[in-house]
């Protein structure tokens, strides 16, 4: 099939890339000139694993010519499907803001006015149960002067892939949802995943778009949850000196709890969980009902860090010493550093006066943006020599190899906020739920 998608982000650069491994024709359409001709090139402007490959193999010079960008919106003419995967951002009272995706359904529908043939419009960002419905079709409908289900259609399509191994997720889904309020647009969204779900065999989803809009905001507000509930558990078991992750094991040998998600720590971060339970959470209060779970969620979430911050307090004085913070990143695999933990931990170390020495494999460059003034060290072990303490923050695997690197640490002293680091001799060792 012909598909645009409208969106260069971490979603739209990756379902672009994958829709063209599936074999159709795809045109990424974003205002950013760069990531335009990034694109053009055969390279991506992200960092994620597998996406580099797929994007060489398809777009630029050499490829298969089944991947392009631009930033003409007038691309979308030519192909049947347009998928929007525009950024949803937050407000400050945690609401969704859809000022972008609004935008972007305006000038899609601008450009669909001059198209006689029927088109399928297929929302792709998480957005809110209804705003599909409720503003997007509307949008739509105003814009090109049609009828949704008549001259174009309207669908929502979630998606589940996580950071890192983006690809994967695409190729290899637990599920694909597709939410349709009418039947020709359903018909398409099958057309689009077809190669997919018959070579990767994938358990469809067919459902209204406010269901499917609702299925992404449940996904993600349960696995937030699952996540913070391990860390509440872990809280307690640190109380009683017990090893949480002894506790996971045992329970997640229990199907209806599974093993998968229960790596308890200093919690979730990303553009994810904590921007979709925010909106979840603040949509629910919009209609006058109190999200109890997912606020307690929220609220474990947030006192993490400042555990992890505790057990340095019970260890060391950190006033005028050097800390290192090991890892920046959301978590490893990324150079994403978007609500990642390491933000309130530096700003606690910075708070008790310590001087930050920060390393991170990737994501320097981007918390650079939000602590311009901490010392970023090239390496795990230039960031601990001389350190007071260390603090790990972020799971990478290259942590789990550091040894006698902590001999040039002034103080011995580790506080574990992930557990890739080893209890060591001669290493004063805290985990933070173990
Ligand atoms: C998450 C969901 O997992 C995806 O299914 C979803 O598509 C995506 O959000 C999205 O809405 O776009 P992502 O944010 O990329 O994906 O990252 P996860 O792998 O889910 O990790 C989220 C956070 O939870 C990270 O900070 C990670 O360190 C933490 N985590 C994860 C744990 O603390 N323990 C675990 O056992 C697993």
């Amino acid at each position: 099939m012909r598909i645009s998608v409208i969106g260069s982000g971490y979603v739209g650069t990756t379902i672009a890339a994958c829709f063209a491994e599936l074999g159709h024709e795809v045109v990424n359409v974003d205002v950013d000139e760069d990531v335009v001709e990034t694109i053009n090139a055969g390279e991506v402007p992200i960092h994620e694993d597998r996406l580099p490959d797929l994007v060489a193999e398809h777009a630029g010079e050499g490829g298969t010519g089944r991947l392009r960008a631009t930033t003409e919106y007038e691309a979308v003419l030519d192909t049947e499907v347009t998928f929007l995967c525009l950024p949803t951002p937050q407000n400050d009272d945690g609401s969704i803001d859809l000022s972008i995706m609004e935008a972007g359904a305006t000038q899609l529908g601008d450009t669909l006015a001059a198209n006689a043939d029927w088109h399928t419009v297929v929302v792709k960002s998480t957005v809110v149960p209804g705003s599909t419905e409720d503003v997007i079709t509307p949008i739509l409908t105003e814009a090109t002067g049609g009828t949704a289900g008549e001259t174009f259609g309207v669908g929502m399509n979630p998606e589940f892939l996580r950071e890192g191994t983006a690809v994967g997720d695409f190729l290899d889904p637990d599920k694909v949802v597709l939410g349709a309020d009418d039947d020709r647009a359903l018909g398409d969204m099958r057309d689009v995943f077809d190669p997919l779900v018959s070579n990767a065999d994938a358990p469809v989803v067919e459902t209204n778009t406010r269901t499917a809009e609702m299925i992404k905001y449940a996904n993600n507000g349960f696995l937030a949850a699952k996540l913070s509930l391990i860390n509440d558990i872990g809280n307690v078991c640190k109380e009683y000196g017990v090893d949480t992750y002894e506790v996971a094991d045992a329970i997640g040998l229990d199907d209806r709890i599974g093993e998968r998600f229960l790596d308890s720590g200093v919690g979730w971060g990303g553009s994810c969980f904590p921007k979709d339970t925010a909106a979840i959470r603040a949509a629910a209060r919009d209609r006058g009902y109190e999200p109890t779970m997912l606020d307690a969620a929220t609220e474990v979430n947030d006192r993490q860090p400042r555990r992890l911050l505790g057990l340095l307090d019970d260890h060391a004085d950190v006033d005028g010493e050097r800390v290192a913070v090991l890892g920046l990143a959301f978590k490893p695999g990324t150079d994403d550093v978007r609500n990642s933990r390491a933000i309130p931990v530096v700003e606690g170390l910075r708070e008790r006066g310590a001087t930050v020495a920060a390393y991170d494999p990737v994501a320097t460059e981007n918390m650079r943006a939000h602590f311009p003034d901490i010392e970023y060290a090239p390496s795990a072990a230039a960031a601990l020599d001389g350190a007071a303490a260390a603090l790990v923050v972020t799971d990478w695997d290259e942590f789990a190899a550091l040894d006698e690197e902590f001999d040039a640490m002034q103080e011995p002293v580790v506080i574990e906020g992930r557990r890739v680091v080893d209890r060591r001799e001669g290493l004063t060792y805290e985990g933070l739920t173990w």
